[in-house]
């Protein structure tokens, strides 16, 4: 077991960037608050990015599938994130849709605007510049330790069979265990597929998987393994 106050000094050693990627349900967000917390670091959702994104859209009655138009709106859409120990609040173009990116409609959308390359080079850029202002992060998402930090200073690939995350998912809001994993099968695949930045494990990222392990004992794992 790694005490706090170790990894915290690791921490300040330089500018630490811890990416965390892997698909939907995976306890990502709970890993990377966690480990966050305990290395005194900021968190960034960057799910939360494309999701905001996407509300914007869909609040302006664009369609999502519209390449030229969506690509536009993430040049100029205002958003701002904060991780809370709640999950990260957003507000959007001054309004508050927290609640709203993770309802059922931007989550049916989001996949779009995800694999739309100029709405991702834009996104990209703004995290880039979100962990120079912060001076180093814990960053979640899909392409950090491939694209976005590909020298982050540990790269993890977080994952759970799709069963254990369906089951996860129907504890939080409900819902029948059967169709919440043939819908979590289908988001994987498309997330893994798309032609820009898809979900992959780097050769270099270290595999934790959750379904076994409570979230003591990962971010113990996560923290030992930035020790060494
Ligand atoms: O993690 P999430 O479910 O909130 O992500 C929402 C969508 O955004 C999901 O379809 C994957 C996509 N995404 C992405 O393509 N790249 C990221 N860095 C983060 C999320």
């Amino acid at each position: 077991m790694v005490s706090a106050q170790t990894a915290a000094n690791a921490a300040e050693r330089s500018d630490v960037i811890v990416a965390i990627d892997g698909p939907a349900g995976a306890g990502k967000s709970t890993v990377g608050r966690a480990v966050a917390q305990r290395l005194g670091l900021e968190y960034l959702d960057t799910g939360a990015m494309y999701r905001a994104v996407t509300f914007a859209a869909l609040r302006r009655g664009l369609d999502p599938t519209e390449e030229a138009d969506i690509g536009e709106l993430s040049e100029s859409v205002v958003m701002t994130l904060e991780a809370t120990p709640a999950g990260t609040s957003v507000h959007v173009d001054g309004v508050d849709a927290t609640i709203e990116i993770r309802g059922r409609e931007v989550t049916s959308a989001v996949s779009a605007v995800a694999a739309n390359s100029r709405v991702r080079s834009e996104l990209v850029r703004r995290q880039r510049r979100w962990v120079a202002e912060h001076r180093g992060g814990v960053v979640e998402g899909r392409d950090i330790g491939s694209v976005v930090f590909p020298d982050a200073t540990l790269k993890l690939f977080v994952t759970a069979s799709p069963r254990v995350r369906a089951e996860r998912r129907v504890a939080e809001i409900g819902g029948d265990v059967a169709d919440v994993e043939a819908s979590i099968i289908a988001r994987d695949r498309k997330d893994s597929t798309r032609s820009d930045s898809p979900l992959i494990e780097t050769s270099d990222s270290v595999v934790v998987d959750t379904s076994e392990l409570s979230i003591d004992e990962v971010v113990d794992h996560v923290l030992s393994l930035l020790e060494s």
